[in-house]
């Protein structure tokens, strides 16, 4: 049985008179890429602002990698290891592709990167390994030709693939992923998909990934958990989730724009 890295514990939220989260329980296991679908609505992104840390529930906790972090500032989370890709922050775009991974790690601002890199404190040897490290990364995403272009002249999906790959350079022990194939081109999608399966297995990388495209969830998801009315609904494979009543209710049921049904 792999170990558990997340533990969401009944947690509600309300926004108004609304219960966006009421009573959700569900757990993640280190390792692996785990899926949070549901239908329109159903509290996912609010789930993932909850355990982020941006938003602090009514009621429940938040357990990661041991620890209740219910309270920690969301800043704190992601030291810890418990990254949001939007929690490391825009690219520079007057900084070099290779650059901009650099920074991540050395927690400084784009000003004083080379002060930093060049100047101070981090031996050569240090530096060289963070410069390998980096490279290594940038050429699992394939943007290692482009790692002396500068950011701001990447195109949109290369921008989006470099996000990625800034948060991986910050070495998370778990990356939440709230619809990261939104809006992009098919070819990328599948790039995408591939890269994070690439993670998982050369990493060891775990991922709580929320996707409507279930054709993606199949290929890369080993566990699916299925909000819907602010509630765990059910979880599994999503090959078992497609037999499950309850589950096909709740997408046909809620006209969803997506479908259960292979
Ligand atoms: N900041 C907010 N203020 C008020 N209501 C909110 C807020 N954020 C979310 N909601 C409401 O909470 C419910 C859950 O929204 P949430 O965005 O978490 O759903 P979702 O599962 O991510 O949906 P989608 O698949 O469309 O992204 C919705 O009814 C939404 O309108
Ligand atoms: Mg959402």
């Amino acid at each position: 049985m792999a170990r558990t890295i997340l533990e969401v514990k009944d947690v509600h939220i309300h926004f108004g008179g609304l219960k966006a989260i009421d009573g959700c329980s569900f757990h993640v296991e280190e390792g692996a890429i785990t899926a949070l679908i549901g239908p329109n609505g159903a509290g996912k992104s609010t789930m993932v602002n909850v355990i982020s840390g941006t938003y602090q529930p009514d009621e429940g906790s938040i357990v990661f990698d041991d620890a209740d972090i219910t309270k920690l500032p969301n800043y704190v989370r992601a030291q810890r290891g418990l990254i949001r890709t939007f929690q490391i922050s825009r690219e520079f775009a007057n900084l070099t592709v290779l650059e901009n991974l650099l920074v991540v790690r050395l927690g400084q601002s784009g000003e004083k990167l080379f002060n930093a890199i060049f100047k101070a404190k981090k031996s050569r040897e240090e530096t060289n390994a963070l410069v390998a490290e980096a490279n290594d990364i940038l050429n699992t995403f394939g943007l290692y030709r482009l790692r002396n272009d500068y950011a701001g002249n990447l195109s949109g999906g290369q921008k989006r693939l470099l996000e990625l790959a800034r948060a991986v350079m910050a070495k998370p022990k778990l990356m939440l992923l709230d619809e990261p194939m939104a809006g992009v081109t098919p070819a990328l999608i599948e790039r995408l998909g591939e890269h994070l399966v690439e993670l998982n297995r050369s990493y060891g990388m775990t991922f709580l990934l929320v996707e409507h495209n279930l054709e993606v969830v199949e290929k890369i998801c080993s566990r699916v958990v299925v909000m819907a009315t602010g509630k765990q609904l059910a979880e599994g494979t999503l090959a078992e989730l497609r037999s499950n009543p309850a589950v096909i209710e709740a997408y046909l049921g809620g006209g969803a724009r997506e479908r259960v049904g292979g």
